[in-house]
């Protein structure tokens, strides 16, 4: 079997979960485990956080997979209800709902459901995705407030910069100026929110939300700051191993279109390890990755199964050598930046063929 593996640390995820805690001590945590968990695989992520008072995910079969699996917190749909038979069953699982559209309104209106179902309001601040403008928010809110399929209802926004200097006073603000006459829960933080804007955790009304996502994770949701600096630890490792070496003599070449050229004798390790496998194609050289502990950096092309490192300062490095992608030593965040992108699209993207073991 190929060496790839991404090993996922319960004890990490629990770790973070705490780390929450401590910045929304009084707040109830929606962990955020769309996307298989951001990578991570759903059921694992939920057995690392059983502490959460809550789970955020996008599609009913997710939902389902985790009342499946035995978990009775609060789960809810981040996009809600996609027809009316999802409307049913979400009242069947006892699945809370976001709502952000008029035909959402609608659905829940005519739906004839057993019980009724919580629902998250959502409010457009200014980021534009989803939501009700604040002008149309009072009167939804009343409608959905008399609609008899309707029991608690959540007052929620998502902010677009809680992670920029410009931060959500504005959005918030907005959000505030709407809802003031209102006594309802609210769901406001994600992390970016939740370690930088405590503004936002509304921990003063009784029942409300943080929606932590990528910092249970370990990875950091603030460029530039590593999420070490806030107490995060990486709950997954990306491993593989070296599988060949080869010595390129000064003017040699490696990999597709012959990106990297030596400029000495260089000794070059390949790692199991491709694009097929979640690893960026983008990734430059010089991008951080550790042999056998030590840190070294990737050079040449990326290509669908393979990658190569330089291990011209290691010459104890030989197949079979471990190889960190990233994880403890080399920060999914630092490979992100190196590569374009941030920490949460390479942790989507591991892909199904690599396998997972999950560790306490
Ligand atoms: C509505 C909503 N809330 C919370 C989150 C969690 O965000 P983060 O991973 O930045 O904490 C997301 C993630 O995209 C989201 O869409």
């Amino acid at each position: 079997m190929r060496p790839i593996q991404a090993t996922i640390s319960q004890s990490a995820l629990q770790h973070n979960l705490n780390v929450v805690k401590q910045y929304a001590p009084h707040s109830k945590i929606m962990s955020v485990v769309k996307a298989n968990g951001y990578g991570h695989g759903l059921i694992n992520v939920a057995h690392g956080l059983t502490d959460t008072d809550g789970f955020a995910v996008l599609g009913l079969n997710e939902a389902i997979d985790l009342r499946e699996a035995g978990f009775e917190q609060t789960v809810l749909l981040l996009e809600g209800a996609f027809s009316a038979d999802e409307v049913q069953l979400a009242s069947g699982f006892n699945v809370d709902i976001v709502v952000h559209s008029m035909p959402q309104v609608e659905m829940l209106e005519r739906a004839k459901l057993l019980r009724p179902i919580n629902i998250h309001l959502k409010m457009n601040t200014g980021m534009n995705r989803l939501g009700f403008v604040p002008n149309e928010y009072m009167t939804i809110f009343n409608r959905l407030k008399a609609c008899k399929n309707v029991a608690e209802i959540t007052l929620m926004t998502h902010f677009a910069t809680a992670d920029e200097d410009v931060g959500i006073a504005e959005p918030l603000q907005r959000f505030q100026n709407t809802i003031k006459t209102l006594k309802q829960p609210l769901s406001l933080a994600n992390s970016a929110a939740i370690l930088q804007h405590p503004e936002a955790h509304a921990q003063e009304i009784e029942g409300s939300w943080v929606r932590p996502g990528i910092m249970l994770y370990g990875a950091t949701p603030v460029s530039g700051t590593p999420a070490s600096e806030f107490g995060l630890k990486p709950v997954m490792r990306f491993t593989s191993e070296i599988i060949a070496v080869q010595t390129l003599e000064k003017g040699e070449s490696v990999g597709y279109g012959n990106r990297f050229t030596a400029n000495k004798k260089t000794r070059v390790g390949v790692v199991a390890c491709g694009y097929a496998d979640g690893y960026p194609r983008h990734a430059p050289n010089s991008t951080p990755i550790a042999v056998s502990g030590k840190l070294t950096q990737t050079i040449g092309r990326v290509s669908m199964d393979m990658l190569f490192c330089d291990l011209t300062d290691a010459p104890e490095a030989n197949i079979g050598a471990p190889v960190e992608l990233w994880g403890n030593l080399v920060s999914v965040d630092a490979v992100a930046e190196n590569s374009g992108t941030v920490g949460y699209e390479l942790l989507c993207a591991v892909s199904r063929r690599v396998p997972m073991k999950v560790v306490a």
